[in-house]
């Protein structure tokens, strides 16, 4: 049986990663395609319960190397339980956030350096990577406009400066500049519609078999 493939989506908080994640997911199903949607920090038991730890509490909780070992912890648990074998029945996996998160988050934002990330990361993983990322890239303004609108509780990433969001978007546009034939950046500042055509094009680009049955826009 073909294997599934593993989709992430990544970007800054507010950026409306979930919805569109969730839109993609159901355009996938409704081509016939298996898909399952997941999300980290989390996506497993053991996963969501270090999920808890790394994102309640204060912003100095823990140091910067302890919460990339936690999130590469959960991230390990994830991809052993849920994302591999679902791949391995034929099943398409979304994943909201992965390891670009780590990298952007960890290690620029937060200023690990991208050669520890980098290090944690191939001893964990092991060579496994998405087939497709995509980045939601809009102004850290207008998106902390967004979350405040949605009246959603600020986690604690949420309450960091807009100098953070600013490096972190950075992080991101330069995840995306290094490794292009992976990353799709989606600017997501554009109506809801206009992204998930944006999304629904990057799909069917990367895989010809799937233009034209994702639905009206792709
Ligand atoms: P969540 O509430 O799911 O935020 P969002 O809706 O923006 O995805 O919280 C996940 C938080 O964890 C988010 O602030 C990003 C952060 N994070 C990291 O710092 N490193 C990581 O490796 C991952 C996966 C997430």
């Amino acid at each position: 049986m073909a294997t599934g493939k593993f989709i992430t989506f990544e970007g800054g908080e507010g950026a409306g990663k979930t919805t569109q994640a969730k839109m993609l997911v159901e355009a996938l199903q409704g081509a016939g395609i298996e898909t399952v949607m997941t999300r980290e920090p989390g996506g497993t038991f053991g996963a969501e319960a270090i999920r808890d730890l790394v994102l309640e509490g204060t912003a100095d909780r823990w140091s910067g190397m302890t919460e990339l070992l936690l999130m590469y912890a959960a991230r390990l648990d994830h991809v052993e339980k849920l994302i591999k074998p679902a791949l391995e029945r034929g099943v398409w996996v979304i994943s909201d956030r992965f390891a670009d998160s780590s990298m952007a988050y960890q290690g620029y934002a937060r200023g690990l350096g991208a050669d520890k990330v980098k290090s944690v990361h191939a001893a964990v993983m092991d060579g496994f990577e998405p087939d497709l990322t995509i980045l939601f890239d809009i102004d850290p303004i207008l998106a902390q406009k967004r979350v405040e609108t949605r009246g959603e509780d600020l986690s604690r990433f949420d309450a960091e400066s807009i100098v953070f969001h600013n490096a972190l978007r950075q992080a991101f546009l330069d995840i995306a500049n290094d490794e292009a034939d992976r990353v799709f950046t989606v600017d997501a500042a554009a109506s809801r519609d206009g992204v998930q055509a944006r999304i629904l094009f990057a799909v069917s680009q990367k895989y010809p078999e799937l233009a034209g049955k994702l639905g009206s826009s792709a």
